[in-house]
């Protein structure tokens, strides 16, 4: 994968958990998904987040991303709380300063890779949304494959694409839940070098979600969830 880093340098986020719950309602139903969890991140760190399926883990990058709001405790972007901002600033803050894939997949199957990417961009109002989405598909090594649909990409390719959405604002926190899920080792491997790239090269600050073993050693530092707890993991 060939590295052309186009766009001015992020300088890394910083990001604090402190004592968080989340506590789920569904009917009768109660599910605590986080329950005290507490975690520091420095600008620029590269940490791999592991737990069991239900551990709380797409949780956590939820609230990071100030998606939702924890039950009790808080959360803060450099230094800052987040946890009683206004909408509106929150998604400022997201659009300024934090970049997110989603497990699930954030592609439009009716658009081709190159219009995934810009879309975003447009609605963002960039003015320059096409060679900005060229950029970024060529950052995460997906140049030759702009033109396709994303439905007939393959699951590396399609990851690479929602990497290309997540970068798109430049951001200083990366949490990329899960980007190698499904994918065969090579493909894992690629996607992983993307991040650390992104990590070393830029400073941003990276949270990666992964089920593969191998995959979390390689990060200089690992947190485990259990139950909705968080735990340093030792090297
Ligand atoms: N919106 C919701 N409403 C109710 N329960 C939820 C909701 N979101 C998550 N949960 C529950 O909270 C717990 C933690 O879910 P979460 O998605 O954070 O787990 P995870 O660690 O990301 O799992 P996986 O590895 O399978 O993605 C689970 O028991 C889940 O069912
Ligand atoms: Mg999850």
């Amino acid at each position: 994968m060939t590295s052309t880093i186009t766009s001015k340098p992020a300088i890394g986020a910083s990001l604090a958990v402190r004592d968080a719950f989340k506590i789920f309602k569904e009917n009768e139903i109660q599910t605590v998904a986080l329950r005290g969890a507490n975690l520091e991140v420095k600008p620029g760190e590269f940490v791999a987040v592991v737990g069991r399926s239900g551990s709380g883990k797409s949780t956590l990058f939820s609230l990071l991303a100030g998606l939702t709001e924890p039950t009790a405790g808080r959360i803060e972007i450099d230094g800052r709380d987040i946890t009683n901002l206004p909408e509106l600033e929150r998604s400022r803050l997201r659009r300024d300063r934090i970049g997110v894939t989603f497990q699930s997949g954030n592609l439009l199957p009716y658009l081709n890779a190159l219009e995934n990417v810009e879309l975003p961009l447009e609605f963002a109002g960039n003015t320059q949304a096409r060679k900005r989405a060229k950029d970024l598909l060529e950052e995460v090594g997906l140049g030759a494959r702009q033109t396709s649909l994303s439905a007939q990409l393959s699951g590396g390719e399609q990851a690479r694409v929602a990497l290309a959405m997540a970068l798109a604002n430049n951001p200083g926190l990366l949490l990329a839940d899960e980007p190698t899920g499904e994918l065969d080792t090579q493909t894992s491997e690629e996607i992983m070098q993307t991040l650390e790239r992104l990590n070393a090269e830029r400073g941003v600050t990276v949270l990666v979600v992964t089920h593969n073993p191998e995959l979390a050693a390689r990060a200089r530092r690992r947190v485990s969830i259990t139950d909705g707890v968080l735990e340093e993991v030792k090297p």
